[in-house]
């Protein structure tokens, strides 16, 4: 496969969006991680150390640029990937399968990624949008993203979209984990069978776990 191919042809965009996505999925372990330590219930003080980190260090500001480069050709590549499979599906397969051909979920990933992309958009305007504009883009003084949480996680409504949010994920890493290492050639039974495991163990724990996020901070667990 050429360079220029990686873009144009069906194996390459697969490829672009293995890559990204397995990105992607390394950004969540670390966003999960870090945002975890908002329970260890000492008032924010090691959550914010560690966003003090993330946000003043160079270099997670250097790796910012990657992630949002990362985030756009996913999208922008899995729209392209959409479209495509539309028009073969408009041709008509011989025979739909339905539930027997393939999971509701692995036809459904431009739906599933459309809604995270919502949430996205919300979630960058309740957070990264108010501490880098308060940055001055730059490494200037961040706001209290922890205040910020606890403030924003009062509102029902907000709470109720991170939980979709959050089940949108699940749905949609439940195809992609697996989907990604497939593309990338994992083909021996073993690995297969343990990657499958392992995409439907991370797809149900990391997106759980973010999803109380929200709802200990609506519900007073953590202050
Ligand atoms: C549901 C619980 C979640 C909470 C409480 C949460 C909270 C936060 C906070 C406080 C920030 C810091 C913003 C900043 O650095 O200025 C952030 C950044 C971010 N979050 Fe989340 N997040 C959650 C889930 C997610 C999910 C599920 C995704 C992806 C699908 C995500 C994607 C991002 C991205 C892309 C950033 C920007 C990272 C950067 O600073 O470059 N978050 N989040």
């Amino acid at each position: 496969m050429k360079w220029s191919q990686l873009f144009t042809s069906s194996v390459g965009k697969k490829w672009v969006m293995a890559l990204t996505g397995i990105f992607l999925i390394l950004f969540l372990i670390v966003h999960v991680a870090l945002n975890a330590t908002i329970w260890a219930n000492d008032g924010g003080k090691m959550f914010e150390a560690g966003a003090h980190f993330m946000g003043s260090n160079i270099v997670p500001r250097i790796l910012e640029i990657g992630l949002i480069a990362g985030f756009l050709i996913h999208i922008i590549q899995g729209i392209m990937l959409e479209l495509q499979n539309r028009s073969k599906r408009k041709r008509g397969y011989a025979a739909n399968l339905g539930n027997r051909g393939s999971k509701w979920y692995s036809r459904s990933m431009g739906l599933l990624g459309t809604l995270i992309l919502i949430f996205l958009i919300i979630h960058m305007a309740h957070f990264w949008v108010p501490n880098r504009s308060n940055q001055g883009w730059l490494l200037g003084p961040e706001i209290s993203l922890y205040d910020e949480m606890r403030e924003v996680f009062q509102q029902e409504w907000v709470v109720i979209v991170y939980v979709l949010g959050c089940f949108s994920l699940a749905w949609h890493l439940m195809h992609g984990f697996q989907s990604a290492f497939r593309t990338l050639g994992v083909s021996n039974k073993k690995y297969l069978t343990l990657l499958n495991s392992l995409g439907i163990g991370f797809s149900i724990i990391v997106p759980l776990v973010f999803a109380l996020m929200p709802v200990s901070f609506y519900f007073g667990w953590i202050n």
